[in-house]
């Protein structure tokens, strides 16, 4: 079996091919075959050892927490899916391999009218915008929202489902990127690019910052409304920076164990299934070990438009 493995820390340079035995499968696992699988912003931070303090590698490490394939085996205590079923599942680590065993309980039916690339780059940046939207903004009806880095993976989704719900949305993200949101029901006038000095937008009750390295945050805390809700996908401001907005609520996007990501993923591939979401993928890269390098060098140099997926 084949897995994209990390020697050590370092640049894409340390990804290699890592041949081993197959693990063998508890009663409630199941054996997936992998088609697809999708890199994440994470996965590149973890591979610079930027995250070593919270999250240390042991080596050979196999990154990768977003993967669809095909179910080849299930264990004794498994009913709920069967030899041949097509999933998606979202794992700590290990998804850039030719198959994985996983527990079950992270695993979810793939509808078939979605591809194995669009479900592999669905997990984390989905459940991210679910969680984001359906927990944390939940007593917000209607309210105006500025998505920082609404062209983004995660970005995108949320500017979706604020405005299906009928926030008033506003977003940024690069000008040669407008068409995008707008083509997603964004009012054109609602687009601020990061890049393009121009008018300022409007005070907001929430401030989204889902930027990669929070580059949202100075204007996030020129527009937040005094009592209004800053959420943070990375850093949120420092504390004498949120001293300026006293009544205001500044949230990191975290994970209650109450929310499951399994409930989140159904619901986003249906919605994807159905043609009422959609998720923007930048590039199919193939199943090798340059496509894994070059999907880490584009994402770390923000050459994306969408996400990355590897797929056979
Ligand atoms: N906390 C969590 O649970 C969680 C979950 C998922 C992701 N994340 C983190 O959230 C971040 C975003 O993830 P992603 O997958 O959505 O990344 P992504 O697809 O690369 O999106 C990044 C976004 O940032 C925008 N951007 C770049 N420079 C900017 C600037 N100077 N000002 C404003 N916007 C700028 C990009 O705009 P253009 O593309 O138009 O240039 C794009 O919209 C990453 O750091 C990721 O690790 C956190």
């Amino acid at each position: 079996m084949k897995s994209f493995a990390l020697k050590e820390y370092g640049s894409p340079a340390v990804f290699y091919e890592w041949s081993h035995a197959p693990k063998p499968l508890k009663e409630t696992q199941v054996r997936i075959q992998i088609v697809a699988f999708g890199v994440n912003p994470y996965d590149t931070y973890l591979r610079q050892g930027k995250m070593q303090d919270v999250r240390p590698l042991k080596f050979p490490a196999v990154l990768g927490s977003d993967l669809a394939g095909i179910i080849t085996e299930v264990g004794s205590a498994v009913h709920s899916f069967k030899v041949g079923d097509e999933v998606v599942a979202v794992v700590p680590l290990r998804a850039y391999s030719e198959e994985i065993v996983t527990a079950v309980t992270h695993v979810v039916k793939k509808p078939r009218s979605v591809a194995f690339t669009t479900a592999a780059a669905l997990p984390t940046a989905g459940i991210a915008a679910y969680n984001l939207f359906y927990h944390m903004l939940e007593n917000y009806l209607r309210q105006t929202i500025f998505i920082a880095g609404g062209t983004g993976s995660v970005g995108s989704l949320l500017t979706q489902l604020a405005l299906q719900n009928n926030f008033q949305v506003f977003a940024s993200g690069n000008s040669a990127n407008r068409s995008q949101l707008v083509a997603l029901g964004l009012k054109p006038e609602n687009y601020f690019p990061y890049d393009q000095a121009g008018t300022v937008p409007p005070a907001v009750d929430i401030f989204v910052d889902a930027t990669k390295g929070s580059r949202g945050m100075a204007l996030g805390l020129k527009i937040l409304k005094e009592n209004g809700t800053y959420i943070a996908l990375n850093a949120l401001p420092q504390e004498t920076q949120q001293a300026q907005l006293p009544q205001a609520k500044f949230l990191p996007l975290g994970q209650d164990k109450s929310w499951s990501s399994t409930e989140a993923l159904q619901e986003l591939l249906q919605a994807l299934g159905q043609k009422r979401l959609h998720l923007p993928l930048d590039e199919v890269l193939p199943f090798t070990l340059a496509g894994v390098k070059t999907a880490h060098e584009k994402i770390e140099k923000g050459a994306n438009r969408g996400r990355i997926v590897v797929a056979r």
